[in-house]
């Protein structure tokens, strides 16, 4: 039962409480009016130290169209954190107004030193390149719903594989279900963190590779989920220059992948994905946006024990 509980990390989640999410979430999207007072009464507190469009808008979307209120910030500089106030005190003071707490930070493990001091559920919205497991709901529900099933799948990781938190989550998510394969595509500079890759490695049901040409194996996906190179965690900025536009995704390219590929992108996009690959009918990453509304929305209604 998800009642009461955090989510910090996609692994939190056993692979049924993901189905069930799943689940809930396809059973929103055909009718959302259906759950517009689930949450009444109850409150959500969004507390963004980093930039975003659309993670914030969409859990406080989700709150609202389940009947719920919402309150907090959008960046960093007008809070009590300017005068010194640490992260474990702004999460006890909050949890003491609000009913459930979304977070995103910068640092790498931000969201579970707020999860030790609140009174109330945490949910990580992102915490530096560690993960973002909303996101993995968001992109599950996606392929799940355009795709019609999460096993047996090809997909293709390209771009920024050593910073990007939303794939590190859905490498994760995904390797509980049969059937995968994954081919990540990135320069040696963004390859996939060891940690993950030693994981991997000791999957004997998983079949994995690295390389370097996006071209090479663009005809054998199902799915292709491109990110941008993330300018904001880089050290050296000469890197980000020489890195950011490794891959960028063409139109022409797309004559010689498959006529179901699935292209996906959590956002915001940069350079890696043309502008004329977005009227392609494989384009998903828009749609991506309002699978994210309804993944949001069943965990907030199974965290809030409206739904159990
Ligand atoms: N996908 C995602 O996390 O987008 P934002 O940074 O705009 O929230």
């Amino acid at each position: 039962m998800l009642t009461g509980r955090s989510l910090i990390d996609i692994t939190d989640l056993s692979r049924s409480e993901v189905d069930e999410i799943l689940d809930l979430a396809s059973a929103i999207s055909t009718n959302p009016k259906d759950y517009g007072d689930l949450c009444k009464g109850k409150i959500l507190a969004t507390l963004f130290f980093e930039p975003s469009t659309r993670t914030r808008l969409s859990f406080e979307s989700a709150m609202l169209r389940l009947g719920g209120a919402v309150e907090g910030f959008a960046t960093a500089q007008v809070t009590s954190s300017t005068k010194g106030e640490t992260l474990s005190d702004t999460a006890t003071v909050v949890s003491n107004l609000c009913d459930v707490i979304a977070i995103r930070h910068p640092k790498e493990g931000a969201a579970l030193v707020a999860s030790r001091a609140s009174l109330v559920p945490v949910i990580n919205a992102g915490d530096g390149g560690h993960c973002h497991p909303t996101q993995t709901l968001t992109d599950l529900v996606t392929i799940n719903s355009l795709r019609g099933s999460l096993s047996n799948l090809t997909i293709g990781f390209c771009g920024d594989l050593t910073f990007g938190r939303t794939v590190h989550s859905l490498v994760r998510a995904l390797r509980r279900y049969s059937g995968i394969n994954f081919i990540f595509i990135s320069p040696k500079e963004l390859s996939i963190p060891p940690a993950l890759r030693a994981e991997l490695t000791k999957d004997e049901g998983l079949t994995y590779s690295e390389v370097s040409s996006l071209e090479e194996v663009l005809p054998s996906l199902d799915v292709l989920y491109m990110t941008r190179v993330q300018q904001e965690r880089f050290v050296n900025l000469a890197d980000y220059e020489r890195l950011k536009d490794y891959y960028i995704l063409t139109r022409a390219a797309l004559k010689f992948a498959r006529p179901n590929l699935l292209i996906m992108h959590p956002l915001p996009r940069v350079n890696e994905i043309a502008r004329d690959v977005d009227s392609d009918p494989r384009a998903a990453y828009f749609k991506q946006v309002r699978f994210g509304l309804w993944a949001r929305m069943a965990l907030l209604s199974k965290v809030l024990g409206a739904v159990q």
